[in-house]
């Protein structure tokens, strides 16, 4: 079986994984999720999301969780979806961006209200203001798998989007099952043919849970060259315009996984096991 040594674990549970809640959680909270996984030894969390507070409340904090990043010192992502996002991020002196198109135009219209070309356009602004104050870019392509609004979406709207993120120069390409329905056969193929096309780029591998495959289609990566994955402590998350999907892979599963198979990630597993309940008692869903 073809393994990495060792991949590189990025926490995406205080984002990916509270976004989606109904329930207020305080910034306090937030807080101390981050600060106790901050000290499980992680390079890198995904910590906020510079969004728009009304169509995502969870993440009106984004400025204060930033400015609580900045004091621990941390390594963190925090999703800049447009140029107002970019601005709010740049500001608040997050080292990491992150922006997100839909590989599926009807995904993108939900998400972020624009189609998969005005999304690009507006992308191109956002990597050029990034670039200009030096921040490492996440370009995530949401939906690469299926999408809820229009059933299956094809390699070639993957690699659409994925042509246009490499040529503006992105530091990642995260590849996202965002709808949790991806299975290891499709992602085997889909990794091994972007490896081919990109040989250059890092891809991150994405993977929500919604069918029970995301540990599988982990392993399935792995075989395909992917060294890097995102993962969400507790198994939180979801995407409120994912209708019906679940939360992501969850990082003590993976992380168990990879220890058996003798990988290395860095990371205290003893800690991040622990830290496991308390995600989810700030959980409605899981
Ligand atoms: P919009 O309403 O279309 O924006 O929102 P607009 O450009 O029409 O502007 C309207 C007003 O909003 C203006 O204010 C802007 O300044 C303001 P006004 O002039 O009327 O006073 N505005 C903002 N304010 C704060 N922050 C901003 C911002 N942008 C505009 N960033 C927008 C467009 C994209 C902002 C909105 O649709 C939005 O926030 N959507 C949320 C999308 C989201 O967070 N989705 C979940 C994350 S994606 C995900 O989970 C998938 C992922 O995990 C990977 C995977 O699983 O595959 C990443
Ligand atoms: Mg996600």
């Amino acid at each position: 079986m073809k393994l990495p040594k060792s991949v590189e674990i990025i926490e995406v549970g205080p984002r990916d994984g509270l976004q989606n809640e109904p329930q207020p959680i305080t910034t306090e909270q937030k807080k101390e999720l981050i600060a106790r996984l901050a000290k499980a030894g992680y390079g890198r969390i995904e910590t906020t999301a510079f969004v728009h507070p009304k169509w995502v409340p969870q993440m009106s904090d984004a400025e204060e969780i930033a400015k609580y990043c900045n004091e621990l010192g941390i390594n963190y992502i925090a999703l800049t979806p447009n140029v107002r996002g970019l601005q709010r991020a740049i500001e608040a002196g997050a080292p990491q961006v992150a922006v997100f198109i839909g590989a599926s135009t009807a995904f993108n219209e939900k998400n972020i209200n624009k189609s998969t070309k005005d999304s690009l356009l507006e992308c191109e602004a956002v990597f050029d203001m990034a670039k200009q104050h030096g921040k490492f870019i996440r370009a995530y392509i949401s939906m690469s798998f299926t999408c809820p609004y229009q059933g299956d979406v094809s390699f070639d709207e993957v690699n659409f989007v994925c042509e246009r993120f490499v040529k503006l120069g992105a530091d990642e390409v995260d590849i996202g099952d965002t709808n949790g329905h991806a299975n290891p056969k499709i992602v085997y193929d889909r990794f091994s043919r972007l490896r081919d096309l990109y040989p250059d780029t890092v891809f991150v591998g994405h993977f929500h849970d919604t069918w029970k495959m995301s540990l599988a289609n982990t392993l399935a990566a792995m075989q395909a060259g992917v060294e890097k994955f995102d993962t969400s402590i507790g198994g939180l998350g979801g995407c409120p315009y994912s209708p019906g999907a679940t939360g992501n892979v969850a990082t003590e599963d993976v992380l168990r996984m990879l220890s058996e198979m003798g990988i290395d990630t860095g990371l205290q597993f003893d800690e991040v096991t622990r830290l496991a309940p308390f995600a989810k008692s700030l959980s409605t869903r899981v």
